[in-house]
């Protein structure tokens, strides 16, 4: 395989009151019409953790094709003890999906009722021994790791963003998917793409910003286009074209020379 497209969904909030099956229909159609190589959900599939919410998820996530599923939970998922039902649901909260020159780890970076995020040190090595030695080198987790504009006041960013943003940028992680602002963007950042979904299925969005969800199309010599596709219309437009190798770089480090 010379080529991987990777369908990048999120924030479901499935029973919540903005949640729209409308949407979530839309989305259905366009992953069976694509049938991507994997399909990333970054999190908030349900609204409260509780287990109807995770039931109604199941079956959602079950009707979007994918060759290969990866999912992370969100801090809505670990709410109410939830992420003891993610497991019984999804499986583990640090799933992989690997084939071969690309990998992409996923972290959970939620903690049980509170909305900041949090990576913690022992997901720093996994990642670490996951994706050392991958031609190409993803990472997916719920929460964002820098701001994203059109989204008000700032908060929730990983309590330990800074140190992991090093710790990536020095293993040469190429793109970081994340979720949870429910708006849609990508910044470049020490060369690693760091992209952010919208909400795919709900209406709780920010002014005009529709609900949307990403497609990734990634080659193994690391030519990599990006569309968004609004979940409504399933109109969609690139927001991205480059080389994915380019990315991943340290400029700076603590550590004495
Ligand atoms: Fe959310
Ligand atoms: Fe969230």
């Amino acid at each position: 395989m010379d080529s991987v497209t990777i369908a990048h969904v999120s924030d479901l909030h499935v029973e919540s009151e903005y949640y729209s099956s409308d949407l979530a229909y839309n989305v259905q159609e366009r992953l069976s019409e694509l049938e991507p190589d994997v399909l990333v959900i970054t999190g908030d599939l349900t609204d409260d953790g509780y287990p109807h919410e995770y039931t109604s998820a199941k079956d959602l996530t079950d009707r979007f094709k994918a060759k290969r599923k990866l999912v992370v939970p969100g801090n809505h998922d670990a709410r109410n003890m939830g992420y003891v039902i993610f497991e019984d649901v999804f499986g583990t909260r640090f799933p992989s999906v690997d084939v071969g020159w690309l990998k992409i780890q996923g972290i959970d970076s939620s903690e049980p009722d509170i909305d900041d995020g949090h990576i913690g040190r022992l997901a720093y090595t996994l990642v670490e021994r996951s994706l050392g030695g991958r031609e190409i080198k993803v990472v997916a987790l719920h929460h964002h790791l820098i701001p994203v504009p059109g989204t008000g006041r700032e908060r929730n960013i990983p309590v330990d963003a800074g140190d992991f943003l090093e710790l990536i940028a020095k293993l040469g992680v190429n793109a970081v998917l994340s979720g949870h602002k429910h708006v849609p963007w990508m910044w470049s950042l020490n060369d690693m793409l760091l992209l952010n979904a919208g909400t795919a299925t709900t209406l709780r969005v920010k002014a005009y910003i529709p609900p949307s969800f990403n497609i990734l199309s990634i080659f193994r010599d690391g030519e990599t286009s990006i569309e968004t596709v609004e979940s409504r219309t399933l109109r969609s437009r690139i927001v991205y074209k480059g080389n994915m190798l380019e990315g991943g770089k340290l400029y700076w480090s603590h550590e004495p020379r």
